[in-house]
This record gives structure tokens, C-alpha cells and sequence, in this order.
């Protein structure tokens, strides 16, 4: 794993942000995953400024989101369609044609799981794809447990996920669904590059697990180790278990 490590969560956004410029710049029709939660908004929101500046185009470039929950309709102000728009795709020239969610009110989600993968497949695989971890281990909705699905799957939320996410329903934790869809943890392996990002102390025990432990479904983000190109991107609390810098 490449590790760097960053002052301040700013600066870590601002480095992501720029690796992600950078490989557009490559590849204009790049592929790139996306997850949701508090940590990738500020990159998200330098990519709306760098975008401004007229320095990154995502005009050819496809996306396609980590995870969605279960029975939330896209046009839920708690949908990850909703939070996207929000955060990132209101301020940049993303086609919504190539942005790409899994439907949580899809009549099957077992065969909605199935159409994703299958997009995932059409659309070349995914080039980039950025990451972040739960406080418990977990990358995208794959929450610890005896065992991890390798394919786009359902999920049931760990009460803690719900906690994480209740602000997106009002705050109120029992309101958060109880289930969720997400990339398997195979389906992300499948990616060319995985960009993990973490910041603040709470994450500083997973990191070190993810980096150092045994690869186990306890410790969903483990399975990374396997992967032969995975850029770690830690502000200093979250690298503060990984020894000196
Ligand atoms: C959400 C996702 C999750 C989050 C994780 C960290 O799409 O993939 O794995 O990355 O829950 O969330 P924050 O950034 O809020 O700490």
C-alpha cells in the first residue's frame, strides 16, 4: 500500500482532489466509484472549485457510487443520488447519463444488484475508485461479519452505520433504513486503482488494522491488502497508529 499522510483534513482533501485530476487528465473517460459520508466532501468540494477554474473536465468521465440504501427512493433528500447531487455533481459537467446508483426501490434488489454489476462491466470496470472507512472497518456498505459478499449485494446496516447516517434522516437513527445495497468487496478489488481516504482520530484504530491486521471479514477494509495498487490518503489523527512519519 502507498501511504500519505497530510497535516490537516484540508490538505488530505486537497491531495485526493488533485489525484483525481490528475488521472482525468490521463484518461478523460475514466471510470471512477464514489463513496458518500462526511470525509469526502471536502474533496468534493475542491473538485466543484478546481472545476470552476476550468481545470478538470469530467465531461467523457463515468461514475458509478459505492452503495445506496435499501427502499429510499433517488429523489429522498437521504438518498446517496440526493447527496451526490448536492455535494458534487450540481458543480461540475458530469452527463447524468453516465452517473450510476444502485436503486433501492428497485421491485428485486437481488436483480438490481446483478444490472449493476453488469453496468459496472459495460462501462470497462472501474479506473479509480475512491473510498472511505467506517469507524468499524466497514468500505461501502461491506459491514464486518462471519463472512463478506464478493459481489454487489444486500446488506443489513450495522446500528452503528445507521447512527453514522441518521443526520441524512432528520437525526433520529430509527429512521435510517435497515438495509442497504453495495459493491462487493470483490467489486471493488476489480478497480485498476483504490484510493482510500480517512481522516480524524476515530479512524486511526481501523486504519492501523486495515494496514497492519490480518485480512478478515471482521475488518471489511483488510480485503485491501490483497489489491496491488491501493493509495492510502491519511491526515495526521488518522495515520497516528502507522508509526512514525
Ligand atoms: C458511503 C461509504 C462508507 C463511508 C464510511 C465512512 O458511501 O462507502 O463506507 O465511506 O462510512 O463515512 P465517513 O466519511 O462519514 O466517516
Amino acid at each position: 500500500m502507498i501511504i500519505r499522510t497530510f497535516e490537516t483534513p484540508d490538505e488530505t482533501a486537497a491531495a485526493v482532489a488533485q489525484r483525481v485530476v490528475r488521472a482525468l487528465a490521463e484518461k478523460p473517460a475514466l471510470v471512477v466509484g464514489l463513496p458518500t459520508g462526511q470525509t469526502p466532501i471536502a474533496t468534493y468540494a475542491e473538485l466543484r472549485r478546481r472545476h470552476a477554474a476550468g481545470e478538470v473536465d469530467f465531461a467523457r468521465a463515468t461514475t458509478f457510487n459505492l452503495d445506496e440504501f435499501a427502499g429510499i427512493p433517488p429523489s429522498h433528500p437521504g438518498s446517496f443520488r440526493m447527496f451526490m447531487e448536492r455535494h458534487l455533481f450540481q458543480g461540475i459537467n458530469l452527463a447524468p447519463a453516465r452517473t450510476h446508483f444502485l436503486d433501492g426501490t428497485a421491485p428485486d434488489l437481488d436483480v438490481e444488484c446483478e444490472r449493476y454489476e453488469a453496468a459496472i462491466g459495460a462501462a470497462g470496470g472501474i479506473d479509480l475508485l475512491l473510498a472511505g472507512i467506517g469507524a468499524n472497518g466497514h468500505i461501502g456498505f461491506n459491514e464486518p461479519g462471519d463472512t463478506l459478499s464478493a459481489r454487489t449485494h444486500r446488506v443489513a446496516l450495522a446500528a452503528s452505520t445507521r447512527r453514522h447516517n441518521a443526520a441524512l434522516f432528520g437525526g433520529d437513527p430509527a429512521d435510517v433504513p435497515r438495509e442497504a445495497l453495495s459493491m462487493g468487496i470483490g467489486t471493488m478489488l476489480k478497480a485498476g486503482a483504490i484510493v482510500l481516504v480517512a481522516t480524524g482520530a476515530h479512524k486511526a484504530a481501523c486504519i492501523e488494522r486495515a494496514v497492519h491486521g490480518p485480512v478478515t471479514t471482521r475488518l471489511p477494509a483488510s480485503f485491501l491488502q490483497l489489491h496491488r495498487h491501493v493509495e492510502l490518503y491519511l491526515d495526521a489523527a488518522a495515520a497516528s497508529r502507522l508509526g512514525p512519519r
